[in-house]
């Protein structure tokens, strides 16, 4: 897609869709996402709130298994800046799977909310309540993918060097759910996309697959190898995440002697120069993954990446959930609802 029919395209014309997979949406859907997300972080930052938010009086369902600090707080507080809400909802207090199915409770939360983020696990569990539900399902992370990370790291690399296109992005360490999103969606923008991983510790070969193909269409390549100085090398963006995931707290000690090698520090970036960037979804364990000096350093994007959350899974919100006739900036009429002054919701930040 050209820069001028994304500029034109509606918002919300990713309406109904689900979010599992970073493959659910096209390289060029993903385009319209990031440029949503632009044009609202813009809108945003000149004084924290948006004068017609798209989703008023929309509400999002999340479910939540595990701990999160960035994905939960940025989802909720993205969907009340553009004018909605959210519900907070655990796997103790719904049950889903043990007080009651997946498909009874995906059936019950689309007659009452707009659309379910849901962080689990089993990637099936969000799978089946894709398949249950009428609404729009967007993963917040399980064990095999976290694509809302990686639409956030693509936006953040962009927005630090430009396109993605051709740029090299070494990830060091584990072939995991971050690894495996950020491989669809990079590749699928162009970007050459290597993991440095220890035996053992290596992608989903399907994953790997389904990113090359991605790849082969934009140009993006997906290489794997053990050696992380080799494979840093030339990089433009060194890349980490935890050695153990949520889940897998059982393989710490392994895990810790397996990629005693693969820790990101001053030295091993060094190697890819300094007009590197170093990214990590977080949360970091310095001296670790990733040491302080780097994580803290210059060359680092890591809060930007973080912050760039919020402004992405907003823009995302609006693709999936809003009025196709609202193009989702200031200037902007929505026809159904009424603006923020009309009905006096939640105003956010600063005025
Ligand atoms: N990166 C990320 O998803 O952070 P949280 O686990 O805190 O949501
Ligand atoms: N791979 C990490 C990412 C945390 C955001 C995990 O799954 O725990």
């Amino acid at each position: 897609m050209t820069d001028t029919a994304e500029a034109i395209a509606p918002v919300g014309s990713l309406r109904g869709r689900d979010f599992v997979s970073a493959g659910d949406l096209s390289p060029a859907e993903i385009r319209r996402v990031l440029a949503t997300a632009a044009r609202l972080k813009a809108d945003f930052s000149a004084n924290r709130r948006h004068e017609r938010p798209p989703l008023v009086r929309r509400t999002l369902a999340m479910l939540f298994e595990r701990p999160s600090l960035r994905t939960r707080v940025t989802f909720e507080a993205g969907m009340v800046q553009l004018g909605g809400s959210a519900i907070q909802l655990t796997a103790g207090n719904v049950g889903w799977g043990v007080r009651e199915t997946v498909a009874d409770v995906a059936r019950n939360l689309q007659a009452y909310v707009d659309a379910i983020v849901i962080r689990t696990g089993p990637h099936e569990v969000a799978l089946e309540f894709a398949a249950r539900a009428s609404i729009p399902v967007i993963n917040a992370l399980t064990l095999h993918e976290h694509p809302c990370q990686a639409l956030a790291d693509v936006y953040t690399i962009e927005e630090a060097m430009g396109s993605i296109a051709g740029r090299l992005v070494t990830f060091v360490g584990d072939g995991n759910n971050v690894f495996h999103s950020l491989a669809i969606v990079a590749a699928g923008q162009g970007a050459h996309v290597r993991l440095a991983h220890p035996p053992g510790y290596g992608p989903d070969p399907a994953v790997v697959q389904r990113a090359r193909e991605l790849g082969a269409t934009a140009g993006g390549t997906v290489t794997l190898g053990a050696d992380a100085r080799a494979m840093v090398e030339g990089a433009d963006v060194i890349y980490t995440d935890a050695w153990t995931s949520m889940g897998q707290e059982s393989e710490t000690e392994a895990r810790r002697a397996a990629f005693a090698s693969y820790q990101v520090d001053a030295g091993l970036v060094a190697i890819a120069g300094p007009a590197a960037r170093v990214l990590h979804c977080l949360p970091a364990h310095r001296g670790e993954e990733i040491t302080s000096d780097v994580m803290d350093g210059p060359q680092s994007l890591v809060f930007q990446q973080s912050e760039n959350r919020l402004h992405v899974q907003k823009g995302l919100l609006v693709e999936l959930l809003g009025d196709p006739a609202h193009v989702g900036d200031s200037d902007s009429a929505d026809a159904g609802d009424p603006g923020p002054g009309a009905d006096g919701h939640a105003r956010i930040g600063p005025g």
